[in-house]
């Protein structure tokens, strides 16, 4: 990509975070924790989906910053009307190609997830998997999630801290790096583009979430916005043990050690009229 036109003057933070995703589509699906590489680990995606949303029933589902639409397509499994948005043009030529593929309707459209431009409550339901800890402004964007759920609506955000390691994470990642240096073991299948790393840090240090998303201060922002019933749900294991098989074994570990979560939450069916109870 680039890069230089980063550091032109009219190039601000979003047109650098839209253009660094352009770049990234071409290799996206090939990580695991992107993509899906087996039905155990579809049906451990489905399974949370279920928990927190139930089955689709035909009910209209907005999947925010969908990249491919892997979770465009999880949802579509289940029975929703799903429409995925997203502002990197090369990611949604990718999720219609498989849409197409695997003989799916699913509506995919360029849009801001801050600014969908999408009607007043018209979705049952919105989700999103790792767009908030990218996002610039968090609170404009989780009222435009609210304004866009219908009255009782629900909202299923699936993220992660990735910027805070803890000790034992530190240490496995050290581990990882000398056994593939020795060339013990083949490197693990690549999560972003060697020649990335730089601008995917200079992004990084500017967004909301610099400090990485815990899930507590995401929860707080979104009772800010008027969400209500906020439940934050950590256990990830079934869907973590499922990549692990594609990842290695270390590297599976290191992923079941990171703060990674799916928060749960609903638009009040009258503003005031439900209390948000955040455990
Ligand atoms: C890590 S990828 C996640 C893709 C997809 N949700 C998934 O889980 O496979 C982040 C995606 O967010 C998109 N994105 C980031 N900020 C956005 C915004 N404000 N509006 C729309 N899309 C955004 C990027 O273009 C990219 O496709």
């Amino acid at each position: 990509m680039d890069a230089g036109a980063a550091t032109g003057h009219n190039f601000g933070l979003r047109e650098e975070i839209k253009s660094y995703w352009s770049a990234r589509a071409a290799t996206f699906d090939q990580s695991p924790g992107h993509e899906i590489f087996s039905e155990e680990e579809r049906q451990a995606w489905h399974r949370l989906i279920i928990r927190h949303l139930g089955q689709g029933e035909g009910r209209r589902a907005l999947d925010l910053a969908c990249g491919t639409g892997v979770v465009s397509h999880l949802m579509d499994d289940l029975g929703y009307d799903v429409t995925g948005l997203d502002w990197a043009e090369p990611m949604l030529e990718r999720a219609r190609a498989k849409a197409k593929a695997r003989g799916r309707t699913i509506a995919f459209r360029i849009a801001d997830a801050e600014n969908t431009m999408e009607p007043d409550g018209s979705y049952d339901v919105v989700v999103t998997r790792h767009l908030v800890w990218t996002l610039v402004d968090p609170k404009q964007a989780f009222a435009e999630w609210l304004r866009v759920l219908k009255p009782g609506g629900t909202l299923l955000i699936v993220d992660g801290d990735f910027v805070n390691a803890g000790i034992a994470e530190r240490f496995l990642k050290v581990v990882v790096r000398w056994i593939e240096g020795m060339r013990l073991a083949k490197p693990g299948p690549m999560h972003a583009p060697e020649g990335m790393a730089e601008l995917h840090g200079r992004i990084l240090s500017q967004v909301h979430f610099s400090d990485g998303a815990r899930a507590e201060q995401v929860a707080a922002l979104m009772e800010d916005a008027g969400f209500a019933n906020i439940t934050v749900d950590t256990n990830m294991k079934a869907i973590h043990r499922a990549q692990s098989k594609h990842l290695g074994y270390l590297k599976g570990l290191s992923r079941g050690l990171q703060h990674r979560y799916a928060i749960v939450a609903r638009k009040p069916l009258q503003a005031g009229t439900m209390t948000a109870q955040r455990r």
